[in-house]
C-alpha cells in the first residue's frame, strides 16, 4: 500500500489530498479563495498570499480526515506547473519541506496531466491510446494519451480557453465569479436559438473563442442593459450552447481521425453538465468508452497531484529538490 501526500496550489484552490495507490482518495480538501471575488478574477498577488495563510492548515486537515499520520506517507508530490508562478511555489516549497523533514520522495507534477487523471480516480484506466479534451481556465487542448500517460498535444486554443470564455461573458453580463457555474445557473432552462453567436470552425483541431466574445460584448451594447436582463436565461443558454458545441464539433474532427477506443473530458469546465451530456451522448453511440471525472475531481483540487504522482512512485521516479515551477506548457 502506497500513501501519497498531495498539495495544489496553482490558482486558487488551496487543497491537499491523501490518495492511495493512485486510485483511492483517503482525504481531499480544498479551499477555494473567495477574495477574489470583488475583483471578478484571480488575483495573482492574493492568491500567492492566502495560499500561505492556509496552506498549513488544509495539509493537517488532509493527513487528519485521511486517519494517518504525517509520517505514514510514502511520498509528497506538488504541481509545479502550469500556473501562477507565486502560487505554485507556495505548495512546492511546503512539499519539499515536508519531504525533507520525513525524509520521503518529493514528485512534481503537471496540473493538465493531473487533471485528466481525474478520470482514472473516477473510473480506472481507459484503454490506450486515449483522446482527451482538456477544458478549464487556462487550457482548452486535445492530447492524445498513451500507456505510459504521456500527452501530446494535438489542437489548442488560439487565444481564450474555454474556462476564460464563460468567465468573460459572465463578468460582461454581471452574473459574478466565477463566471461557468454563474453562467451555467443563469441558462438553465433557457432558448440556446435564442441569439446565433459565432461557432469558430479552425483548421487543424485547434479553437478560438475570441470572436464570442467580441459578439457577446457588441450584443450586450446593442441590446441595452434592460433587454439584456429581460432575456438573461435565453442569452446566457446561447452562449453556453455557442461554447459547447464548438468543443464537442472539434472533439468529433479530433476523432474521426485518431478513433481512439477511449476518450476523456478533463478540467475544470468538465463540470459543466450541457458539455457532461453532449460528450456523452455524441460518443456512446459511435462505440468508444466515455471517461467523464466525477463533479470532485473536475475543478483543481490536490487528490490529482497524490494520484498522477503514485504513477512516478512506482517507477521510482522522483524530483530533484530544487524542482522549479513552470507558468505555461
Ligand atoms: O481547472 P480549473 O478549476 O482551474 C484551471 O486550471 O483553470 O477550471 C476553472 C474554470 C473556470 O474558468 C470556471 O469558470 C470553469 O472552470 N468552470 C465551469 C463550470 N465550473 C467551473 N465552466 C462552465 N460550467 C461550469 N459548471
Ligand atoms: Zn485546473
Amino acid at each position: 500500500m502506497t500513501l501519497i501526500l498531495g498539495i495544489e496550489t496553482s490558482c486558487d484552490e488551496t487543497s491537499a489530498a491523501v490518495v492511495e495507490d493512485g486510485r483511492r482518495v483517503l482525504s481531499n480538501v480544498v479551499k477555494t479563495q473567495m477574495s477574489h471575488k470583488d475583483f471578478g478574477g484571480v488575483v495573482p498577488d492574493l492568491s500567492s498570499r492566502e495560499h500561505v495563510q492556509y496552506i498549513y492548515e488544509v495539509i493537517e486537515e488532509a493527513v487528519l480526515k485521511a486517519e494517518i499520520s504525517i509520517s505514514q506517507i510514502d511520498a509528497v508530490s506538488a504541481v509545479n506547473g502550469p500556473g501562477l508562478v507565486g502560487s505554485l511555489m507556495v505548495g512546492l516549497t511546503a512539499a519539499k519541506g515536508i519531504s525533507l523533514r520525513q525524509n520521503k520522495p518529493f514528485i512534481a507534477t503537471d496540473h493538465v496531466k493531473g487533471h485528466i487523471y481525474g478520470n482514472v480516480l473516477t473510473s480506472g484506466y481507459p484503454e490506450y491510446p486515449s483522446l482527451s479534451l482538456v477544458v478549464s481556465g487556462g487550457h482548452s487542448s486535445i492530447f492524445l494519451v498513451d500507456k505510459d500517460f504521456e500527452t501530446r498535444e494535438i489542437g489548442r486554443t488560439l487565444d481564450d480557453a474555454a474556462g476564460e470564455a464563460f468567465d468573460k461573458c459572465a463578468k460582461m453580463l454581471g452574473l459574478g465569479y466565477p463566471g461557468g457555474p454563474a453562467l451555467e445557473r443563469a441558462a438553465e432552462g433557457g432558448d440556446k436559438q435564442f441569439k446565433k453567436f459565432p461557432i469558430s470552425k479552425l483548421d487543424g483541431f485547434n479553437f478560438s473563442f475570441s470572436g464570442l466574445k467580441t459578439s457577446v460584448m457588441y450584443y450586450i451594447k446593442d441590446e441595452g442593459a434592460k433587454s439584456v436582463s429581460k432575456n438573461i436565461n435565453d442569452i446566457t443558454a446561447s452562449i453556453e450552447y455557442a461554447i459547447v458545441e464548438q468543443l464537442i464539433r472539434t472533439f468529433l474532427k479530433a476523432y474521426a481521425v485518431h478513433k481512439t477506443k477511449s476518450i476523456m473530458l478533463a478540467g475544470g469546465v468538465s463540470a459543466n453538465r450541457l458539455l457532461r451530456r453532449r460528450f456523452e451522448d455524441e460518443f456512446k453511440k459511435r462505440g468508444v468508452s466515455v471517461y467523464i471525472p466525477e463533479m470532485r475531481f473536475c475543478t483543481d483540487n490536490a487528490a490529482l497531484t497524490a494520484g498522477i504522482a503514485y504513477r512516478d512512485f512506482i517507477k521510482n521516479k522522483f524530483s530533484p529538490i530544487d524542482t522549479g515551477v513552470y507558468s505555461r506548457s
